[in-house]
Order: structure tokens, then C-alpha cells, then sequence
């Protein structure tokens, strides 16, 4: 197809990996692009310059312009770098002001700001590199204002009067809510955006809302969240919108670049198998594990991995309840993980009172995680709500055996091991409850230790699973087309 009539996409990200990365909207904004058929779409990243990019990206970028943009009474610098990598292009957004942090986020006060600023750029930058897409992909509540600036702008940029907007929900949780007044003065958008139906929830301007309501299509990433958060105990307070905009939603569920998370060729692993190979190479990366974690080395205890984020989110009040009761004399537990002081006491507790036998390490280390999921023999995530949860494919794709709980995403791609049919990817449970979670580890140690051949056999099922974008690319593909 020749370039002029591929479909222009761009993703506005507030965070793109390998540049920057705190959880799985990274790992989506690096991999969905690429797997987008070249033919067909023209697809662009736009993300902000950081200065917590790492010096190796960007001492590549090239310096493209610089200009200014109006928000609300402000007029604020941006520059425009780019880069290209795997046959993506990508924009980075510079001003030092707002994107200075030794983190992608801070105070919230500070970044509803530091994204509106974002969204607003985004934009202005569109117009400015002369490339006007036919659809702007937002994720998440850190562009959500883009739709809402898109419509305040139509009415005099008549280069954007056709572009149109998807919104991705990757965790309803985080909307960016602050005061209307506040809002409103580093916006400028009008008043009436903030009155009932557009960007007020509660009494409070809320970004995600808006997104909601002005975006002409909104996805989530898994079909079970797509109805989770249409109740209230999943829909974070959004989902009577939700309910009422159902009729633009949906749910696409994620993949992972299994380019990039291969045991066959990951350079963060020492030894590298596939599907016909991980009986006999796989257990050399568990040695490795130990090694690294202090674990005892020995190739008969059963590991429980866990490389997450340390929040409430991921269930982590139901393994602190049964850790003492299942980490017997067999078990191995390495976890690897940052996020709330009262979860990483709580590992470095367990670490003190069962050294040798659970290992923690506190902090984001890409290395280590790729080893855990390789060296690893069962992935714990019993999420109390999981829009997708990625963690879950890297696993099976590495051969370890997710032990997850029935929601979201989790429920929509592991699906439970049968004992009689001997089908099945995994472990799973219903209920928010730390019997179930126990139950379920203790059938999984009864499999690994009792019938290891059944053990591998799912191993294997999960590592043939294409948890790929192949299918789900698909869909984005299809909704893509449709918004003319
Ligand atoms: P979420 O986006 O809610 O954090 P996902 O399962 O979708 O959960 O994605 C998490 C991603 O972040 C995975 O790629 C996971 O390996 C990675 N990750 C999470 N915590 C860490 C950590 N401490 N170090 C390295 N990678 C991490
Ligand atoms: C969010 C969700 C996670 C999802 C990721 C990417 O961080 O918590 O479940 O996989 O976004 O969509």
C-alpha cells in the first residue's frame, strides 16, 4: 500500500519500553506497534523526554524542533526529539520543568499538571511535525485529556477536525482527579467541560472520565475486565459511565513481544531452551536463581516466583496469610518487587525468619526479573483485580507454571489445569480468600512433587500457548479500520 493511504496511528504513552518502564503499559506501548501490519498503518509513539531515560537512549535521539504551546495562561516550552528502533518511530516530548523526575510520576498535584501539559503537546506536536493521524491511541489517565483538548481545538485547527481517539484503560484505579478550579486554571478549558456530563466525577475534575465520555472508542485490555468494571466493586466509582458508554467498549485482551521475552534467546538468562528443551536446561537457570538469590541450591525444591509491583492490587494480603503455612521444607520463594513500605516489610520479614528459603529482592531490576521467570518452577499472582496482567504470559512462556487468581486478564488466559482431561495452563481460584489461594499451592506442590510428568505437561502447554499480539493485534487492527 503506498505510504499516503496506510492509516496514520499514533500512541500518546506515558511510558514506552526499553525507554521507560514501571509496569505493563510499557511493555503494551512497545510491543502492540509492532506487531500492526506495516502495510496497512503507519504507527508512531509519542512519549515525554524524561531524565530518567537512561543515557544509552537518549544519546541516540535526534533533535527535531522547538516550540511553544498554550495551557490555560501558560505558555510552556516543548522540544521534539525522535528515534527510530525495530521500525518504530518514536517522539519524545521535552521540557525539563515537568519531566525532570527521577521518576515518571510523583505528587499528584504536580502530575495532573505535568499531563495535561503532556496530552496538550501531544497535539500541538502533531501539527507542528506535519503529521496528522487518522487516530490517536491514548492509554490510561495520563492522555486522557487529549480527547477533551482535541474537541476544545477542532473548532480552529481544521487540520485536526478528523482525527479520532481511542482510550485504553489499563487500571481503572488511576483516574487523575483533582479539584475543578485547579484543573480548570491549568487547563483552560472551559467551563462547561467541568459541569455533569464530560470531565467532573464526584465534584472533582476527573481526567479518565472525560476520556470515557469525548473518546469515540474506548477499549480495556481483557473482555472479563470489560464487564468487571461495569460493577462497583471493580469500576473504581466510574462505573455507572461505564455502564452507560458500553456500547463503545471494549475488551482487547493483551499479549507480550515474544521476540523479546524468548528463553530461546533472552540475554538476560544464562542459558537459553525452548518447548523441546526446558526439561533438561531449564533447571540450570534455577540453579542459577538460588545462586543469585541466596537461596539453597538444590534442584529438588519447588520455586514460587514473584516479579510484581507492591501493591494491594496484586493479592498480596492472601500470600502474606498462608506464607508460613506453605513454604515448607520443599518450597523456594523469590520475590522481586518495589511499591508500599507494608509489603516490602513484609517480604523482608519472611526473608529474616526463613532465610535460605524465601529471598527478596526490593527494587525494578529487568535482569533479575527475566531470571525469575526463567529459574523459577510455579508464578504466583493471585491479583484481587487484574485489567490483564502480563506477568502471567512472561511466565508460560518461560515454562513457569502461573498460580493466579479468576480475575481480568488472569482469567481470560490461564485457563485451570484438569486432572482428568489433562488440559490446562495453570492453577486458579475464585475468591478473594486465602484458603482458596492455599488450596490451590497445595495442589499445585501435590502435582510438582507427585506427578511431575503432568507438572511438565503443562509446562509445556503454556510455553506452545501463543501469548503473542498475533491475535489481539488483530482486533486493534479492526478497530482502527472502523473509525472513519
Ligand atoms: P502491572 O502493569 O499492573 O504492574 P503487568 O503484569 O501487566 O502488571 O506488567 C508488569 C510488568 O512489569 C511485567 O513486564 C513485569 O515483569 C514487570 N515488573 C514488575 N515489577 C518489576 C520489578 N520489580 N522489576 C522488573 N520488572 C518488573
Ligand atoms: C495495568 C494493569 C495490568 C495490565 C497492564 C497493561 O498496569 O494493572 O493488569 O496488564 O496495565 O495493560
Amino acid at each position: 500500500m503506498p505510504e499516503t493511504t496506510k492509516k496514520k496511528i499514533l500512541f500518546a504513552t506515558s511510558e514506552c519500553a526499553p525507554f521507560v518502564k514501571t509496569g505493563g503499559l510499557a511493555d503494551v506501548a512497545a510491543a502492540l506497534p509492532k506487531y500492526l501490519d506495516p502495510e496497512r498503518f503507519d504507527v508512531r509513539v509519542m512519549l515525554p523526554k524524561y531524565l530518567c531515560i537512561p543515557e544509552k537512549w537518549s544519546s541516540r535521539m535526534n533533535y527535531l524542533m522547538n516550540f511553544r504551546v498554550d495551557l490555560g495562561w501558560r505558555n510552556q516550552y516543548v522540544g521534539l526529539f525522535s528515534l527510530e528502533l525495530d521500525g518504530i518511530t518514536y517522539y519524545f516530548i521535552d521540557n525539563e520543568f515537568y519531566f525532570c523526575g527521577f521518576h515518571p510520576y510523583g505528587e499528584i498535584y504536580q502530575d495532573v499538571e505535568k499531563f495535561a501539559y503532556f496530552s496538550k503537546a501531544v497535539l500541538v506536536s502533531c501539527e507542528m511535525l506535519g503529521f496528522i493521524p487518522d487516530v490517536i491511541h491514548c492509554h490510561d489517565w495520563e492522555s486522557a485529556l487529549v480527547p477533551a483538548f482535541l474537541d476544545q481545538m477542532r473548532a480552529d485547527h481544521s487540520d485536526l477536525a478528523d482525527v479520532r481517539t481511542v482510550f485504553t484503560i489499563h487500571n481503572i484505579k488511576f483516574q487523575g482527579r483533582w479539584g475543578i478550579p485547579q484543573v480548570q486554571d491549568i487547563t483552560g478549558l472551559p467551563g462547561h467541560y467541568f459541569e455533569g456530563e464530560m470531565l467532573e466525577a464526584y465534584g472533582d475534575a476527573n481526567y479518565m472520565k472525560g476520556a470515557i465520555v469525548l473518546a469515540d472508542r474506548v477499549t480495556t485490555v481483557s473482555d472479563t475486565y470489560a464487564h468487571e468494571i461495569q460493577e462497583p466493586f471493580f469500576g473504581e466509582g466510574l462505573d455507572a459511565v461505564i455502564r452507560q458508554y458500553a456500547g463503545k467498549l471494549s475488551g482487547i485482551v493483551n499479549g507480550i513481544d515474544t521476540g523479546d521475552f524468548d528463553p530461546g534467546s533472552d540475554p538476560m538468562i544464562p542459558y537459553h531452551y525452548s518447548a523441546d528443551t526446558f526439561r533438561r536446561i531449564k533447571p540450570q537457570c534455577k540453579a542459577a536463581l538460588q545462586e543469585r538469590m541466596g537461596l539453597e541450591k538444590d534442584p529438588k525444591k519447588m520455586i514460587f516466583g514473584i516479579v510484581s509491583r507492591l501493591t494491594d492490587q496484586k493479592g498480596f494480603d492472601l500470600i502474606g496469610s498462608v506464607m508460613e503455612s506453605f513454604a515448607d521444607d520443599n518450597v523456594q520463594i523469590a520475590v522481586l518487587g518495589s511499591g508500599d513500605s507494608l509489603y516490602e516489610n513484609m517480604f523482608r520479614y519472611f526473608a529474616g525468619q526463613l532465610p535460605g528459603r524465601v529471598a527478596f529482592s526490593n527494587g525494578y531490576d529487568e535482569n533479575l526479573a527475566r531470571l525469575i521467570y526463567a529459574g523459577s518452577d510455579a508464578f504466583l499472582m493471585p491479583s484481587v483485580f487484574e485489567p490483564c496482567g502480563l506477568s502471567q504470559l512472561i511466565s508460560m512462556r518461560y515454562g513457569t507454571v502461573p498460580i493466579v487468581r479468576e480475575t481480568g486478564g488472569l482469567k481470560d488466559t490461564v485457563e485451570p489445569y484438569n486432572e482428568y482431561e489433562n488440559t490446562g495452563l495453570g492453577f486458579s481460584f475464585a475468591g478473594i480468600d486465602a484458603g482458596e489461594l492455599l488450596e490451590q499451592i497445595e495442589y499445585a506442590k501435590n502435582v510438582y512433587f507427585n506427578h511431575k510428568r503432568r507438572w511438565n505437561m503443562i509446562a509445556e502447554r503454556g510455553m506452545r500457548k501463543d501469548v503473542s499480539w498475533n491475535v489481539s493485534a488483530r482486533a486493534y487492527e479492526r478497530l482502527y479500520e472502523e473509525l472513519d
